[in-house]
């Protein structure tokens, strides 16, 4: 009988779970739940002996995939899988996997709801101000840039894109403005929502030059990864502009800076919560379980991402 394991520091709701559960235990599977783990070993011994994994953030790091002597197969039930070592992976002959777009809504949603917090002084009682003809520029067209697209012009916002890896047509076909580059991007929108995925292009690519370029005002939004901003140069745009604030999906590494030289121009979840919805949970949770099943019974490597 093959062995799966839901492996979450940070757990799916209950009732994705149990789905998960359905979805496994009818292909005759036994479903193995380790969560809100403390150490890397927990994680170590508890993929000693499972065909399959599922992940969310957590770090399948070279040492965690060696010590799965069984593992055919780890899905990150989410979009970012830069927490698996992909060619750890691969030399143990270990198949990657992600779930492209089936939390993408609720990180969308969230932007918004940290938008909002920002724009009406966290709810203060001071007069804030409306996102309504505001500008909002997204930085990466992909899964959760095209709903927070779609959201934006609910709002009545004025939406401008960049993303290279997008074809120029599809983009405007959603009713969004397409600029020639990253730094267009910055200089026109007092927003920015960021959606670029973490790897060693990206990794500090976001730093003084294109923040302090943006507009009046200006609001960097991101729910993507805080390893894509140079937090030692967002602190230099901080000092510069008394207008900038900085609203994020997890905790910058200098936070406690940040938190003591600018309050109130700031908002940081603890833990990320993009994805953090029972509707995502489910959506990801259920993906990634067929995805497993897919491979075992017909090979399907239809998601794979390493080589
Ligand atoms: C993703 O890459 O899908 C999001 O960052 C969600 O991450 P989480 O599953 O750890 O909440």
């Amino acid at each position: 009988m093959k062995k799966v394991l839901i492996a979450t520091d940070k757990p799916f709701a209950p009732i994705a779970v149990s789905q998960i559960r359905e979805v496994v235990e009818k292909a005759g599977y036994e479903l193995r739940l380790l969560e809100k783990y403390t150490s890397q070993a927990q994680l170590i011994e508890a993929v000693a002996d499972v065909d399959a994994v599922i992940i969310r953030s957590d770090l399948a790091t070279k040492e965690v995939l060696d010590a799965a002597k069984n593992l055919k197969i780890v899905v990150r039930a989410g979009a970012g899988y830069d927490n698996i070592d992909l060619a750890a992976a691969t030399a143990n002959g270990i198949v990657a996997m992600n779930t492209p777009g089936q939390n993408s809504n609720a990180v969308a949603e969230l932007a918004f709801g940290m938008m909002v917090f920002q724009i009406r002084n966290a709810f203060n009682g001071k007069s804030g101000s409306e996102l309504r003809c505001k500008k909002l520029g997204i930085h990466a067209y992909g899964n959760v840039g095209k709903y927070v697209a779609k959201i934006a012009k609910g709002f009545g916002m004025e939406v401008y894109a960049f993303d290279p890896f997008v074809k120029a047509e599809d983009i405007e076909s959603d009713g969004v403005k397409v600029v020639g580059s990253v730094e267009e991007l910055y200089a026109t929108c007092q927003y920015i929502s960021l959606h670029i995925p973490a790897n060693e292009k990206t990794k500090k690519s976001i730093g003084y030059n294109l923040l302090k370029s943006m507009p009046e005002g200006a609001c960097l939004v991101n729910t993507a990864r805080k390893e894509v901003i140079n937090e030692a140069e967002l602190v230099k745009v901080f000092e510069e502009r008394k207008d900038f604030s900085y609203l994020s999906d997890i905790e910058p590494d200098n936070k406690t800076e940040i938190a003591e030289k600018f309050a109130g121009r700031y908002l940081f979840t603890a833990k990320k919560m993009g994805a953090q919805t029972e509707e995502a949970n489910i959506n990801a949770g259920k993906a990634a379980a067929e995805q497993i099943v897919a491979f075992f019974e017909k090979g399907d490597v239809t998601f794979k991402v390493n080589k």
